[in-house]
């Protein structure tokens, strides 16, 4: 079995949910605390045992990838001033280990998938949605991995929602349930209302099978005339095992204003230097 060794970021969205805010900086630099969205799902990849990072990114992201560069004048002036440079430590990778290309046209996230195969080539891979902040310990896709290194094959992660929301997501349709673990007999993207085959969402992070891509080639219009990865995967269902693992951990959307909200108060509230006064505050309020 061939270790998971590259993650694909799909950091090309255009963020209009977040305007003006997203209107000169990339939605995946919008802080939560003091991390922009994407140090959260690099970390979780690193942390995974991830070797590659690899952003899918369209214009106006460049500071995607400043963010991971060496910053000169801004080392060179901590350093003069006698300030610690730990704070950019999570922010350190050696040349080659983040890449990126371009998706040039908003067609779908499966097409974004699409863009990083030559880069991905002939191994499995992560997938990592930014927008979804996951915490957990082991971290999200780390569940995946450990789950992979036993079955193989195809592991995304799953988590179930009030029915009323399934139509916002991709869902499951489930097979054989074991613990944590459930056979995955189909997918539907973003289903009626009414209509989905489960409550049991896909939450943006997924271990996938090189053989997706060739899938993904055909270029097939799903949901919202999109090119969608929950569509490709669903195709695999059958030539290749599927499993879905529910995530034992805290789901924040920051995708939307009421979740991206809630993860800076839940994360605040998780640092030992910030939680007693925001605690306090909350209580006064
Ligand atoms: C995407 C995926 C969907 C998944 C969701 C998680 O949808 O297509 O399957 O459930 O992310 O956030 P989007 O949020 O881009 O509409």
């Amino acid at each position: 079995m061939k270790p998971v060794r590259k993650a694909v970021f799909p950091v090309a969205g255009l963020g209009t949910r977040f305007l003006p805010a997203t209107k000169a900086i990339p939605k995946e630099m919008l802080t939560v605390v003091d991390r922009p969205l994407i140090q959260y799902a690099v970390d979780e990849a690193r942390e995974a045992g991830i070797e590659q990072m690899i952003f899918v990114t369209g214009r106006g992201k460049g500071a995607l990838e400043d963010h991971f560069d060496i910053s000169y004048e801004l080392e060179a002036t901590m350093r003069g001033r006698g300030k610690s440079l730990e704070p950019l430590e999570p922010t350190r990778f050696p040349p080659g280990a983040i890449v990126s290309v371009r998706q040039q046209e908003p067609l779908g996230l499966g097409h974004a998938v699409w863009c990083a195969r030559d880069i991905v080539g002939d191994e499995p891979f992560a997938v990592l949605l930014p927008d979804e902040v996951m915490v957990g310990q082991p971290n999200c896709l780390r569940q995946l991995v450990d789950v992979y290194e036993r079955i193989g094959g195809n592991v995304v992660a799953t988590l179930e929602v009030p029915p009323e929301e399934t139509h916002r997501y991709g869902v499951v349709d489930p097979g054989k349930r074991d613990g944590n673990l459930t056979e995955i007999r189909g997918l539907v993207e973003k289903p009626a209302q009414g209509t989905a085959p489960s409550n049991l969402m896909l939450p943006g992070r997924y271990i996938l099978q090189p053989e997706v891509m060739q899938v993904l080639d055909r270029k097939e219009k799903g949901a919202g005339g999109e090119i969608q990865l929950t569509d490709a995967m669903a195709q695999l269902i059958g030539t290749q095992p599927f499993h879905g693992v529910t995530f034992d951990g805290a789901r924040h959307d920051c995708g939307e204003k009421v979740g991206f909200v809630i993860a800076n108060l839940a994360l605040s509230l998780q640092r030992e230097d910030m939680a007693p006064a925001i605690r306090a505050y909350l209580a006064n309020l």
